[in-house]
């Protein structure tokens, strides 16, 4: 069988993937329509020739913006179900998503809106694609712990619904331990812990993560290749990396894909995943990041069965299910 066919055909988990970075510029428009919302682009070719990005805060200022279409639970049920067609074509049978309350409680959009909008069509994806998931609740790191703590109390009624804590948005200024307290409280209530570290944030940061605020994982991890020393740390806790190569290539963390780490990652005992962060931001979904980091570094099919391995060990599923899918 050709690449293509192999990816595709290889069952994965997605460990990271923001739910309102799969809103592609159709469903954009569409939900511009639908709830009378100005937007400032023309056209779809208009929305796309703006997603040019020389680093992470380009993007996330777009991003945002983007967000505004997003009011109703119809609208996050519409764009949850998009994202999980694109995703079980490309092979994914479990996902766990990220979403950011604070992006759309600060519009005025009640907690509420949001998450059962997320949960009918995660429920839907079950019952008639077979993919399972489960949602990781992120807290905007440039807004306040005081902030973080508000939208942990928000979720309150439906933390039995939640799998898990993460923190994301713009990450230089805003170390890991700005949150250690709010993490402590998650971590009080049985969520799983994750956070964004070393994707444009220093080796440090990823100390942090670990130290600070107990993380089972890490999303990106780039720069923790920087500290040998960390690297050996995560080399010998297992300690999963959620690795995104177009994202790592959009936002400038690396310059070429032909230069990305991800197969060194492998080569140092590192536990690297490959996820599609946000992908109608970010040029493809989770196949095409495997693919395209595969062309670009050569990886064999044993590095591709080892990533989507790692993407279930990685998991934050039970153990007994883990074992199903190993
Ligand atoms: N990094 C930080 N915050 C984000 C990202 C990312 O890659 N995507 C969506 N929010
Ligand atoms: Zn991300």
């Amino acid at each position: 069988t050709d690449l293509a066919t192999f990816i595709a055909g290889l069952p994965k988990a997605e460990l990271h993937l923001h739910i309102e970075g799969s809103l592609e510029p159709e469903l954009m428009f569409a939900l511009a329509q639908r709830n009378r919302v100005a937007i400032p682009y023309g056209s779809v070719e208009d929305v796309r020739a703006a997603y040019a990005f020389s680093n992470l805060q380009d993007f996330l200022d777009i991003y945002y913006a983007g967000a505004e279409v997003l009011r109703t639970r119809a609208d996050f049920h519409d764009l949850a179900i998009a994202y999980f067609r694109r995703a079980a074509a490309d092979g994914v049978v479990h996902a766990e998503i990220m979403f950011d309350p604070q992006t759309h409680t600060d519009r005025g959009i009640p907690f509420a809106e949001v998450i059962e909008g997320l949960l009918s069509a995660m429920r839907v994806a079950e019952a008639e694609l077979g993919v399972t998931s489960s949602l990781i609740l992120s807290f905007l790191r440039h807004l306040s712990e005081e902030a973080a703590f508000a939208t942990l109390e928000a979720a309150g009624p439906w933390l039995d619904r939640i799998a898990a804590v993460g923190l994301d948005s713009s990450e230089v200024g805003h170390p890991p331990e700005k949150f250690a307290r709010v993490f402590a409280a998650a971590r009080a209530r049985g969520l799983r812990i994750t956070a964004h570290a070393g994707e444009e944030g220093p080796p440090e940061y990823v100390h942090q993560a670990l130290d600070l605020l107990g993380v089972e994982r890490i999303d990106h991890g780039n720069r923790a290749l920087e500290d040998p020393a960390l690297v050996a740390r995560l080399a010998a806790e297992g300690m999963t990396l959620t690795v995104c190569p177009l994202s790592n290539l959009k936002l400038c963390v690396v310059g070429d894909l032909a230069d990305h780490p991800l197969d060194g990652m492998l080569a140092l005992g590192l536990k690297a995943t490959v996820n599609s962060d946000d992908p109608a931001y970010f040029g493809g979904y989770i196949a095409a990041n495997y693919r395209a980091v595969a062309e670009a570094r050569g990886l064999s099919r044993a590095d591709l069965v080892t990533l989507a391995r790692n993407s279930f060990t990685g998991s934050f599923l039970p153990p007994e299910a883990i074992a199903r899918h190993v």
